[in-house]
């Protein structure tokens, strides 16, 4: 039978144009082909399991039980009979649970894709003493059960609260092809993560709302539904006597899943592989990322151009197009550091070729040279799928060398952008080292700066088993053609693995498992069943994929993937694929950036104007709204699609003003976001952050979804409507100040009540929250020169401070190399602090770590703005290492707009503030100092 259903996501500008213009919605949401509800099981899936034997092993090696089937239920499959326990404080913050077969190894997450403590074998264990008591405790979380029916629950230590308790919510049940747990919550509990997912709701999770975890081709403008990424991660924050406290909870499982949140439980239902928990205590939002990356590993040190900003288009038809884009940007004074190709340089669409005609390798060498003379980079986008082709050098090595994954002892045929195609088996390690001597040759013919992902989900255009058609002739390969499936294809039903017991799909829409990507039956290295491992696919090719670039120049590799797992963040950054050019679209975007920060990958960024195809009448102010937006994504790129109008930044004056002032913002704040990107490779802090990160207490930040933090201190309140020329700002407690003009300020109380913001059409607001040291540069249109320039440190203070900190610090170091260090000669950090004292005494002290990296730059320190000062004068005179040196200028502040009435604002509302700036400077950056002064107080 010739497959040829409808995809949502692989055909969407022709079809998807029709579809809209059919349906008129206007959010652009598509569903995924409708079938009905799987039926309702007729009996329970399970009665659950007693526990039957408890033992500790030495030395702290943690609980081992075994547990036995209670009765029998066949819906489903036949119940697994006995079950193992395992139960392991593995760190102080971490506890991990894990049930499985007591009999046979199960399928799980291959430790050496994502490295971690091994669970005991089943197996020859050693021998434990029989473990009594109710409660087995870890120096932050406890875990307790109950022994008929089993259940259990893990607790914080220090304050005894329930984090997780599977009593009452429902029988466990374990069977080969289905795993079900509930845990309770309290209803009150707010709730982040369980992706990837477009969640129009924002970022809390919505109770009855669908989240349903396999990595699959849909579009990123589907709501409610799986998407690329793989993440059965949840953080939970909850308010306790008014402080947020926050865990996490990670189901390490790559199987599919549909997870039920019902507001006061949440259910897992999973196909195959273990239940495999591990819990994170927190407690605050930090801590959680800082120990749930701690071991899923910590997020890939990014280059410092890739904080850059980036222009992409698919249908770049020739390199003289490439060529005036970037004319265009340099033309239009707009900042610019890398240029992309999507699959136009490629000939007949076939990875690591070049297109002899539109993309000659002379020509495009020269402009290599010539770009990468200026600081800029290039990137070219691969897809998993190797074109079947006798004559394609890539095609027969991989045969050679038997990679490709298989279905009934053949290499798996199936179809993408270059006709028929088969895809290599990243967990096969000859796949892996093949794929990396792929890049190494792709490279010495091109010699790109990183390489894009795409596709690897994976996607296929056709779904069964195809083999070439007889009957008919698939179209010359051109990816512009509709995307048909044209080979001779059959739905395979007849194994359990296509036809698995349990259909996913919380959202009702259950297509079968193996729609559109690779069929679930076929076979990976060692006979890995691509049931088990479809999740994991994106996630080795990154691997491998890093590995490659890696080898090659000793260079940081820069890799974009749109398939993630839990662990990807280590290798590579993240866009949220294909979204579209509407208000909806611009706002969801946030919510997905927020939740990868939270999955360990913070450099993730959003198609900036949107992918699919504007209305044309709208993408101007749309387009400038985005760009405004998108200057502030950690990785900001503008991206469409062949069929939509050129929406590069300086195709319109409006635009281009917009893009001058939000990037020429975020080319000034590169080295803070280079520290951020640094102290994410440390402790997994995201760059961008919901406000609970930094304002866990504040409860009115909790759901905010159309605002962010940067790091810990700068807030992104951008316009989402259309029309609007202000925005609606939540403002947690404390002074805020306008970065693009420090002299408006927001005095905000606790109590959430939003503030209406100026915003004209070519502004967004962006404030600097009190209590920090920001530092900034000139910026520049390249990151290469911007990040020479001297330094600005923009010092916040409360508003009429009398006795205040402010704390900062910047990371410098040589992007080019690999490890992201802090090492003498290779890097330098600098602490910065500053104080004033009675409202008079004021110090700047930076604390230099490594300074001689810095100092071989030349870098400097040439200015400071120091806000919220009470007091006045001019010319003050300042001490720099106790020598008279420089003179302040004070410029008192124009307004302070305070929100919130409660006295303490009161107080402040009657003082008056100065903005204090010491200019002149040329202090080496990498040499501690300390300055000082005192304001004129007048009375
Ligand atoms: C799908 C990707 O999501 C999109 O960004 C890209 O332009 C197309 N594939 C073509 O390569």
């Amino acid at each position: 039978m010739l497959v040829t259903r409808f995809s949502p996501h692989l055909f969407p500008w022709r079809l998807l144009l029709l579809f809209l213009t059919l349906v008129g919605s206007s959010n652009g949401a598509v569903a995924a082909p409708a079938k009905a509800h799987p039926p309702r099981p007729k009996a329970a899936a399970g009665f659950g399991y007693k526990l039957v034997s408890l033992v500790e092993l030495p030395n702290g090696g943690g609980l081992v039980g075994s547990l036995q089937l209670k009765q029998p239920s066949s819906t489903y499959g036949p119940d697994i009979a006995r079950l193992r326990l395992f139960v392991k404080h593995e760190t102080q913050d971490r506890v991990r649970v894990q049930i499985t077969d007591a009999e046979k190894q199960r399928w799980e997450v291959p430790y050496d894709l994502l490295p971690r403590e091994p669970a005991p074998p089943l197996t020859k264990l050693p021998g434990g003493a029989p473990f009594t008591t109710g409660e087995y405790s870890g120096q932050s979380l406890s875990f307790t059960y109950g022994r008929d029916p089993f259940h259990f629950a893990v607790h914080r230590k220090s304050t005894g609260q329930t984090l997780f308790n599977t009593s009452h919510g429902g029988p466990l049940v374990f069977k080969d092809q289905y795993l079900e747990l509930t845990t309770r919550l309290p209803k009150d509990a707010a709730l982040y993560g369980l992706g990837e997912n477009t969640q129009p709701g924002g970022i809390k999770l919505r109770p009855n709302d669908p989240y349903t975890i396999f990595t699959t081709d849909a579009s990123a403008i589907n709501l409610n539904t799986d998407l690329y990424g793989s993440h059965p991660v949840y953080v939970d924050l909850r308010n306790i006597g008014g402080h947020g406290v926050a865990h996490a909870v990670l189901l390490l499982n790559s199987n599919a899943m549909d997870v039920f949140y019902r507001g006061d439980s949440l259910t897992y239902k999973v196909i195959g592989g273990l239940l495999d928990f591990y819990f994170f205590a927190g407690p605050t939002p930090l801590a959680v990322v800082d120990q749930y990356t701690a071991m899923i590993g910590r997020p890939a040190p990014m280059p410092y151009w890739a904080f850059g900003f980036h222009q992409c288009r698919w249908g770049y038809q020739n390199l003289s197009v490439v060529e005036a884009v970037v004319e265009g940007y340099r033309n239009a004074q707009i900042p610019l550091d890398v240029i992309w190709n999507d699959d136009d340089h490629m000939d007949a669409a076939k990875d690591f070729t070049l297109d002899p005609v539109n993309y000659p390798r002379p020509k495009l060498l020269a402009f290599l040279d010539k770009i990468h003379a200026q600081g800029m980079k290039y990137i070219v986008l691969i897809d998993p799928g190797i074109a079947v082709n006798s004559s394609y050098g890539v095609y027969q090595r991989g045969m050679e060398r038997d990679i490709f994954i298989k279905l009934d002892g053949q290499p798996y045929l199936a179809q993408v952008w270059p006709g028929p195609v088969y895809f290599p088996d990243f967990l096969n390690p000859n796949g892996a080292s093949w794929w990396i001597d792929e890049v190494r040759r792709f490279h010495e013919l091109v010699p790109v700066d990183g390489l894009w992902i795409d596709m690897n989900e994976v996607s296929n255009f056709c779904t069964g088993k195809c083999t070439i058609p007889t009957t008919h002739k698939c179209p010359v390969p051109n990816s512009k053609e509709p995307w048909l499936c044209c080979l001779d294809c059959k739905n395979l039903t007849n194994t359990r693995w296509d036809d698995p017991p349990y259909k996913i799909n919380a959202s009702g829409k259950s297509a079968p498992l193996g729609y559109n990507t690779i069929a679930t039956s076929a076979t990976h290295y060692n006979g890995i069943l691509e049931y088990n491992a479809h999740s994991l696919y994106g996630f080795s090719q990154a691997i491998a994929t890093h590995k490659g670039l890696q080898g090659l120049q000793g260079k940081r590799p820069f890799i974009l993937t749109r398939s993630t797992f839990v662990g990807s963040g280590a290798y590579a950054a993240h866009w949220t694929g294909d979204n579209k050019g509407t208000w909806e679209n611009l706002r969801y975007s946030i919510s997905t950036i927020l939740n990868f920060g939270i999955f360990g990958m913070p450099m993730v960024g959003a198609d900036i104007c949107g992918f699919y195809p504007a209305d044309p009448n709208l993408l101007e102010e749309l387009c400038s709204r985005w760009i405004e937006l998108g200057a502030f994504y950690p990785f900001s790129r503008d991206h469409a699609n062949f069929a939509s109008p050129r929406q590069e930044l300086y195709i319109w004056g409006s635009v281009a003003k917009s893009a001058r002032n939000a990037l020429g913002m975020r080319y000034r704040m590169l080295p803070y976001l280079y520290t951020l990107n640094y102290h994410a490779h440390q402790s997994g802090a995201p760059v961008a952050r919901p406000l609970f990160f930094a304002f866990p207490d504040f409860v009115p930040g909790y759901g905010v979804s159309t605002q962010f933090l940067l790091g810990d201190s700068v807030m992104v309140s951008p316009v989402l409507e259309q029309g609007a020329t202000s925005v609606s700002a939540v403002f947690p407690p404390g002074t805020w100040y306008n970065l693009f003009d420090t002299r408006k300020v927001i005095v905000s109380g606790n109590n959430g009540d939003a503030v209406k913001l100026d915003a004209p059409l070519n502004e967004i607001n962006v404030h600097v929250h009190e209590g920090t040291v920001l530092p900034l540069q000139r910026g520049g249109s390249i990151s290469r020169d911007a990040r020479a320039t001297p330094f600005t440190l923009v010092i916040a203070f409360p508003f009429g401070a009398a006795d205040a900190d402010a704390e900062g610090a910047v990371y410098v170091d040589d992007d080019e190399r690999p490890a992201m260090v802090l090492a003498e000669g290779e890097a330098t950090y600098v602490r910065f602090h500053a104080s004033v004292r009675g409202g008079k005494e004021v110090t700047v002290r930076s604390e230099v770590s490594m300074g001689s990296y810095s100092l071989k730059k030349g870098l400097v320190v040439e200015k400071l703005s120091v806000l919220g000062l009470e007091g006045s004068g001019r010319d003050l005179a300042v001490r720099v290492d106790g020598t008279e040196e420089a003179d302040a200028t004070a410029i008192a502040v124009a307004s302070a707009h305070f929100v919130g009435a409660d006295e303490k604002l009161q107080e402040v509302g009657k003082k008056r503030s100065v903005m204090v700036e010491v200019g002149g400077l040329a202090l080496p950056l990498g040499k501690s100092f300390t300055m000082t002064w005192n304001m004129h107080i007048q009375a």
